[in-house]
């Protein structure tokens, strides 16, 4: 670019665009864009994310022409030192994004040739936008997955440390939001751990199929250069060229499973942020956040309100919501590339954002709340929860058939119900009244410890099986989580 077109570029956007535009494909063009067509067809502000991806593909390629013959090793390693320079700039902030030049690959290859003249515009042959872009986006997801699973694996030890502690601590567990059973919050909590190796497994199976190479698809049909795709898939750390080139250029079902595991994931946050909700309030009182995860109310100074699990709670929509739109948006599109597809990043982009911040706000919070032993203990026994190891006493100890158990313990609830009292205050007269061959020994099983402590069967709630769930999840956090 002369340095005539470059002030031109400076002064003046929409008669800019003409020159600037016309260096990559204004051959046919007489007049330039308008302001409203350069608005809606510029990308630059969102795909500059992927400038790292964009200059790592381009050096692959690059390498990949001059091995093949297929440019000179001149031009490459004046390309290669240009790329390298270009990405110190973009780091060091010194990069004159703009606009006119729509995305970040006609950004990059424009400085390109400012920086190094001539052979810059041998870096495109053999390649298209479209194999371009589908591989920077791919590389992008692919840091994205590992990211994610990474904070995921640091909000499972979160989870974990707390499991361990509270292995013994009793609390009342829900169906329906009644009380019905007591559990351990060890229990609870490890429930969490395994939703979220089961994400992570969702997003190795993603990163799994992601993980084949776009270059060299070119606009869609291949090319007729003896380009080698296996050695750019190598360079860039993929596991093999994508097979079809109609395919690697059309289809975004990579990020789309990403956003649907993402969406899951987020599902599973929410559900502990709401319970969070629930346990901080002071009804239940059974947690308390701390003061780094809580806010003030302007006007009522005892309020410590669960901003943080709320605002978790809340993005699974947004989360959600970028799933919903990149699937629209795909669902009609014929093959191959559609500039509609330019719109698959914005949001998706979004969502990594949002789902990090919600897993670092939950890590936070899960690390740093104080459970309320008393008042999770005093709830457990509240609601008749033993009524279950009442039922069983009556199966094993008078061997009763459950079903006869459970309409005889449904009377004595009725009772304890109609006297205001716990199962435990009835006395044994109370008990031998609905059935006469209760003894004395029914009331070791009516506590709520001894409720968990006999819980002992495969994946139950007591407190040794919980200590057992934590040594054994920490072992498949070793192995990569994802088994
Ligand atoms: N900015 C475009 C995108 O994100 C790059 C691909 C453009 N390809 C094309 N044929 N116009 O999708």
């Amino acid at each position: 670019m002369s340095d005539k077109t470059k002030n031109d570029t400076n002064a003046q956007s929409s008669a800019s665009a003409q020159s600037s535009a016309s260096t990559m494909w204004g051959g046919r063009f007489s007049a330039g864009p308008s302001a409203v067509m350069e608005k809606i067809n510029a990308s630059i502000d969102v795909d500059r994310r992927m400038y790292a991806q964009d200059i790592a593909g381009s050096k692959a390629h690059c390498t990949m022409l001059v091995a093949q013959g297929i440019i000179s090793s001149a031009d490459g390693d004046a390309i290669l030192a240009g790329l390298d320079t270009i990405l110190r700039e973009i780091e060091a902030g010194d990069f004159p994004f703009k606009t006119e030049l729509e995305d970040i690959h006609m950004n990059v290859e424009a400085r390109l040739r400012e920086l190094i003249g001539d052979p810059a515009g041998r870096l495109h042959t053999a390649r298209s936008r479209n194999d371009q872009v589908a591989t920077d986006f791919k590389l992008w997801m692919r840091d994205a997955v590992d990211h994610t699973d990474q904070a995921l694996a640091d909000l499972q030890s979160a989870l974990l440390d707390q499991a361990e502690a509270h292995a013994d601590t009793v609390m009342p567990g829900f169906t329906h939001l009644q009380a019905a059973q007591p559990v351990t919050f060890g229990h609870h909590l490890l429930a969490y751990v395994e939703m979220l190796f089961r994400d992570r497994g969702r997003l190795a199976d993603c990163r799994q199929r992601l993980n084949e190479c776009p270059l060299g698809a070119a606009a869609l049909a291949g090319t007729s250069f003896p380009i080698d795709r296996a050695q750019t898939g190598t360079a860039l750390g993929f596991d093999r060229p994508a097979a079809n080139s109609m395919d690697a250029v059309s289809d975004r079902d990579f990020a789309l499973e990403y956003l649907s595991a993402a969406s899951i994931c987020a599902m599973h946050l929410s559900r502990l942020a709401e319970e969070m909700v629930i346990w901080s309030s002071a009804q239940f009182d059974f947690v308390r956040m701390s003061d780094a995860f809580s806010t003030g109310s302007s006007i009522m100074p005892q309020k410590r309100n669960p901003d943080a699990a709320e605002l978790v709670r809340a993005k699974v929509g947004r989360i959600n919501g970028a799933y919903q739109g990149l699937l629209i948006m795909m669902k009609g599109l014929p093959l191959t590339y559609g500039k509609d597809m330019q719109e698959d990043k914005e949001q998706t982009f979004a969502a990594v954002d949002d789902l990090a911040l919600c897993i670092a706000a939950m890590t936070g919070m899960v690390a740093d709340m104080t459970a309320n032993k008393q008042a999770m203990h005093a709830a457990a026994g509240e609601g008749f929860t033993t009524a279950t190891d009442l039922a069983d006493w009556l199966v094993r100890v008078l061997d009763m058939p459950f079903r006869d158990a459970h309409h005889v313990t449904g009377r004595v609830v009725a009772l304890a119900e109609k006297k205001g009292c716990g199962l435990e205050d009835l006395s044994l007269d109370d008990m031998q009244g609905v059935e006469p061959r209760i003894t004395e020994d029914i009331f070791a099983v009516l506590g709520v410890d001894n409720s968990v402590r006999s819980r002992t069967s495969q994946g139950g709630t007591s407190p040794d099986n919980v200590r057992a769930a934590v040594a054994e999840a920490r072992k498949r956090m070793q192995s990569g989580g994802t088994s």
